[in-house]
């Protein structure tokens, strides 16, 4: 694992913009793998000021959503579509049909997990997926104890990621019970991976992630087993 130690959420972001325009401007069809959450948020404007002031284009990105919650139209505010839309897609001239989120609200959610994973395929897997860390280990929506085999699939939530992303909603009681997340079997066949990783509230998981044992007590540790990470964070591991 390569770490970037930085002084604070802002140059983490910086740090981190920096890794994703490379691979927007490197390749000819970039495909992008993005978090929700509130890590990535600076991350998101610095993208969009990159599009905006410095002119890089958008056009030729694909990007795939790590989850989104089951139950969520794409115009509630609490949705992850309505999110990016917000942060990043609305500010960019990405097309609509180049951007991907798993839908929540289709009747056969099964099969929407299988269409999600073809169309990653498709695309030719993914080139740089962004992360976040939950404060139980999670990665998308890959709670404790989820197969590192798992491919996109739907995954009922728990009672403390509920309650760290209750901010977000009016109560707790809002909060959708279950989400469609990638797997971790996605994940790791993404060619690059970003995880970023702010707060000292997260220090203790993420010196578990780096170097504690790998189990799927802790989904992040699956990271270990892949030979392209990159850490940027303001935590002193
Ligand atoms: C979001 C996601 C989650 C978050 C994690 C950290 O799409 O997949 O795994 O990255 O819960 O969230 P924040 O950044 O809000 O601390």
């Amino acid at each position: 694992m390569n770490i970037i130690q930085v002084n604070d959420y802002e140059e983490m972001s910086q740090e981190a913009a920096k890794v994703m325009l490379n691979t927007v401007q490197e390749k000819s069809h970039p495909v992008l793998g993005l978090a929700t959450g509130s890590t990535p948020e600076r991350l998101y404007e610095l993208l969009t000021k990159a599009h905006q002031e410095d002119q890089v284009p958008f056009g030729h990105v694909q990007t795939f959503n790590l989850d989104e919650y089951i139950g969520l139209s794409k115009d509630d505010e609490q949705s992850y579509h309505y999110f990016m839309n917000e942060k990043l897609m609305g500010n960019i001239d990405i097309p609509n049909n180049q951007v991907h989120i798993p839908n929540g609200l289709v009747t056969d959610l099964e099969a929407e997990c299988v269409a999600y994973e073809k169309k990653i395929q498709q695309a030719g897997n993914i080139d740089l997926q962004l992360l976040g860390l939950g404060m139980n280990g999670h990665i998308g929506f890959n709670e404790p104890g989820t197969s590192f085999d798992a491919r996109t699939h739907i995954v009922q939530l728990d009672a403390s990621t509920r309650e760290a992303n209750a901010r977000f909603f009016e109560n707790e009681a809002d909060v959708p019970t279950q989400a469609i997340t990638m797997g971790i079997g996605t994940i790791l066949e993404a060619k690059q991976i970003l995880l970023i990783v702010h707060g000292e509230k997260k220090a203790d998981i993420l010196r578990r992630v780096v170097s504690g044992e790998v189990t799927e007590d802790i989904p992040a540790t699956a990271l270990q087993r892949h030979d392209n990470v990159t850490i940027i964070t303001d935590i002193d591991l």
